[in-house]
């Protein structure tokens, strides 16, 4: 079990926060195949003030899928905190800040990534945010700038000494972005300086991988981003199913809580690239991929998939968990 603050989760297993992904339905999915708890996509703390329509958008939550922790993105101490305040009144059960991202249009702001090269900043940001709101605060962080400059141990010391309650660590530096592989020591140095708990993250692929990491680093919990999109089941123990029929009514899942949730009919692009994502690497992926891909509304994206059942229920995925 992980416990973060007061809050206790019944698995240690947790979604991490993907841009254009961790939606309110995709987290109710992971959190039905056995994620602890789920972070959304990064919001800005601008538009969070300015009371942006598209941001606003961001923080539905709804109570089935909790625990929630909302992720908050920005490089203004005093704007943070008023974004926090706002965040905290959709009441999610956490909120995260996003010090690892490393992609531009965050980092030339100064957010993200960036804050590990201002720690003073970021020091002040999560001290004005932790005194603001009563909730968990929490930080995902990297190993630090780049490989001569890892800093990550006393990041993490200065943010458990700012309140943080708990502490997210990719193992790549901001200048790897994602390449290379994520460091799993930086992980095990953090956990052995700081008391609050840690949860390693980075290019971990399955139930087994994740508590393999937390054996080998002692690690309390695991962030698993890129290999639970189209493969929910990563959150449990008995991983991705063999069969296209399970696999499909995973997809098929999926689809009706993007329905139920959102406005589907203007994101039939996004979501036909999620549904791929569910039949890679499965004998005939690329013909099933072309075919959803072929779709022009919902209507014939629901079709075109609910016609692969008959041809293909007798087909084994060839990936495990
Ligand atoms: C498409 C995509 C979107 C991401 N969006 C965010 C984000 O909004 N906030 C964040 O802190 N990290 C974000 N990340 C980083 C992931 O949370 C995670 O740290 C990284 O992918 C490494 O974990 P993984 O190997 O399990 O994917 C994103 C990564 C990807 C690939």
């Amino acid at each position: 079990m992980l416990h973060i603050g007061r809050l206790s989760f019944e698995s240690p297993l947790v979604l991490a926060p993907l841009a254009g992904y961790t939606d309110l339905p995709f987290r109710l999915l992971c959190r039905a195949y056995g994620a602890g708890y789920c972070v959304s996509e990064m919001i800005s703390c601008h538009g969070l003030t300015y009371g942006q329509k598209n941001t606003l958008k961001m923080v539905n939550s709804i109570e089935q899928e909790k625990p929630v922790s909302f992720q908050l993105f920005g490089a203004d101490a005093d704007i943070m905190a008023d974004a926090a305040e706002i965040l905290a009144s959709f009441h999610p059960d956490m909120i995260d800040i996003n010090m690892g991202c490393p992609v531009k249009k965050v980092t030339k702001g100064g957010a993200g990534a960036a804050l590990m090269t201002t720690p003073k900043l970021a020091e002040r940001i999560l001290k004005k945010i932790c005194l603001r709101v009563s909730l968990p605060v929490t930080v995902k962080i990297r190993s630090g700038k780049d490989s001569n400059h890892i800093t990550g141990v006393e990041f993490a010391q200065m943010a458990e000494n700012c309140g943080v309650s708990a502490i997210a660590v990719h193992g790549r530096t901001w200048s790897q972005g994602f390449s290379g592989r994520s460091d799993k020591k930086i992980i095990s140095d953090i956990k052995e300086a700081v008391t609050i708990p840690v949860l390693g993250n980075g290019d971990i692929h399955s139930y087994k991988d994740a508590h393999k990491l937390m054996a080998e680093t002692g690690c309390d919990g695991v962030m698993i981003g890129r290999s639970a999109l189209g493969n929910p089941w990563v959150f449990s123990k008995q991983g991705r199913p063999a069969g296209f029929a399970e696999i499909l009514s995973g997809a098929n899942k999926h689809l009706q809580l993007i329905e139920q949730c959102l406005p589907a009919e203007k994101m039939v692009g996004s979501i036909k690239s999620q549904m791929c994502n569910y039949f890679k690497a499965m004998p005939g992926s690329s013909t099933m991929r072309q075919e959803i891909l072929t779709a022009r509304n919902l209507n014939e994206l629901k079709q075109k998939m609910d016609a692969f059942a008959p041809a293909n229920s007798a087909l084994k995925a060839s990936t495990g968990g």
